[in-house]
């Protein structure tokens, strides 16, 4: 028997349990991409000082070091789509995982800064196509009814992976006597930091060869036989399969060969929808978060916490980020993408408010006046929970599901490209703003919050509950 939902005045058709435990394990394993996009970009803070200190470089040439690594993932994110419509989204992950693993040994076993850079660049560009892949991916084999919970997988896949970033480094450091150059396994601690992501780097490659390829790609390469039995295996048996593969192929016809052509369009040289997804991303990272994660422990010992006490609330962030991701899965496919965001904006905009607030009072032998101190730390947790049940959550979401089929690949490399070329521009801007003026930069962190309201309100519209082919 077939079950039936209705979402936003359109039938959704819901799959058994028996198919929805396949599924769950299938976005799983496609979030594994997620995993390693957190934990690489997370690993690096616990290397840092002494990669500093080994080839003997000032903080603009570290942080140089650092911010590479982004730029490689906006060229990963922009190959990706278009490799993913080419040769599939499978073998995309393959790519990736042996660009994670190759790059996870080269970082780890550097001749010299600039090789380490490249490995970074190599990882980055890992990053970029998984950041691509996955939601993508995901979005094409979810039954529409739990697309929303399904596609967060990716995003609580990131959430983790920072975490456990963080706990690998600590663990790696307490076994080299807390000492970051300290002698582990004839390596330096920062060198076993870097090289243990070869072990969820092999796993995700792993794990993409036990997966099917996404019904939507093999039937526009023309294999619908081949789609027919991964859309059984999905959504049921019982689905009326020729229905769904004569949809899917209806909806692809409508649109033209994709191509970056493709997603030009209109008088501002992409389509609408394109620059909405690429508005989505830019919101996203304009509030700041990169900065809660990527710069916690200076940010926390500059007002005043010591470096034991820094490296907890990093992880208290790191903990709060994955309960609000809990929240956020928990409520997509039941209040929509759309509300979430909206109450995610405006929780934003109060804790970083409250922040900007708090660091504008003057030090007092180099830490805030206990008011403050604690209205800053309760007020970067409230950022942090909201940002994880909203946009955190939502946005990887609607980039996987709010193109048409034809352009999806494409328009969600373009948008998650514009996201790291963002979270280089924060990443890279937030030292000096913050020599120059912390509450400040808060201040423009907080009117990015603001903003992204009248934004969703104008131009995102809900997706929730509908079929990818109902999004043309
Ligand atoms: C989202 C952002 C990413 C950030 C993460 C933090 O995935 O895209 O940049 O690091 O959330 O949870």
């Amino acid at each position: 028997m077939t079950r039936t939902a209705r979402a936003s005045g359109s039938e959704v058709r819901e799959a058994h349990p028996e198919h929805l435990s396949h599924v769950i394990f299938i976005a799983a394993a496609a979030a594994m991409g997620g995993f390693l996009f957190g934990y690489d970009s997370a690993v690096i803070n616990g290397a840092v000082e002494a990669i500093r200190h080994r080839y003997d470089i000032g903080s603009a040439a570290l942080a140089q070091v650092i911010a590479i690594a982004l730029i490689g993932c906006a060229i990963g994110a922009a190959t990706a789509g278009r490799m993913a419509d080419r040769i599939g989204r499978i073998r995309c992950m393959q790519i990736s995982a042996v660009l994670f693993t190759i790059s996870a040994l080269g970082s780890a076993l550097p001749f010299s800064l600039y090789d380490l850079a490249f490995w970074r660049i190599v990882g980055g560009f890992a990053i970029g196509m998984a950041s691509v892949i996955g939601p993508a991916y995901i979005a094409e084999v979810a039954p529409a009814a739990y697309r929303g919970r399904l596609g967060s997988f990716q995003q609580a896949a990131i959430v983790v992976g920072i975490a456990i970033s963080q706990l690998v480094n600590w663990g790696i450091l307490n076994a080299a006597d807390g000492d970051q150059r300290g002698e582990l396994l004839g390596l330096e601690a920062w060198q076993v930091m870097l090289g243990v992501m070869v072990i969820p780097a092999v796993l995700y490659g792993l794990l993409s060869l036990a997966i099917p390829e996404s019904p939507r790609f093999l039937i526009s390469v023309g294999r619908d036989e081949r789609a027919r039995e991964v859309l059984a295996e999905v959504e049921g048996g019982d689905v009326d399969l020729d229905a769904r593969v004569a949809e899917i192929e209806q909806a692809m016809k409508s649109e033209h060969k994709s191509t970056f052509k493709d997603l030009l369009g209109g008088t501002w040289f992409f389509k609408p929808i394109v620059w909405i997804g690429i508005g989505l991303s830019v919101f996203q990272q304009f509030v700041g978060i990169n900065v809660a994660f990527y710069y916690s422990s200076t940010l926390w010992q500059s007002v005043g916490v010591d470096p034991a006490g820094s490296f907890f609330y990093s992880f208290t962030t790191s903990i709060i980020n994955i309960v609000g991701t809990v929240i956020a899965m928990i409520f997509v496919d039941r209040i929509g993408r759309r509300p979430l965001a909206l109450i995610g904006s405006v929780g934003m905009a109060l804790g970083l408010a409250l922040e900007a607030w708090a660091f504008s009072f003057d030090l007092v032998d180099g830490k805030l006046p206990a008011t403050q101190g604690w209205v800053a730390l309760v007020a970067a947790h409230v950022f942090v929970l909201f940002f994880a049940l909203s946009w955190g959550v939502v946005v990887w979401v609607f980039l996987g599901e709010m193109f048409p089929n034809r352009i999806r690949a494409a328009a969600l490399g373009v948008a998650a490209s514009a996201q790291w070329i963002a979270n280089w521009a924060i990443t890279a801007s937030f030292p000096s703003l913050a020599d120059w003026n912390l509450s400040l930069t808060y201040v423009i962190y907080t009117v990015f919050a603001a903003l992204s309201i009248p934004f969703v309100l104008r131009y995102v519209k809900e997706t929730k509950g509908k079929t990818l082919e109902e999004m043309g």
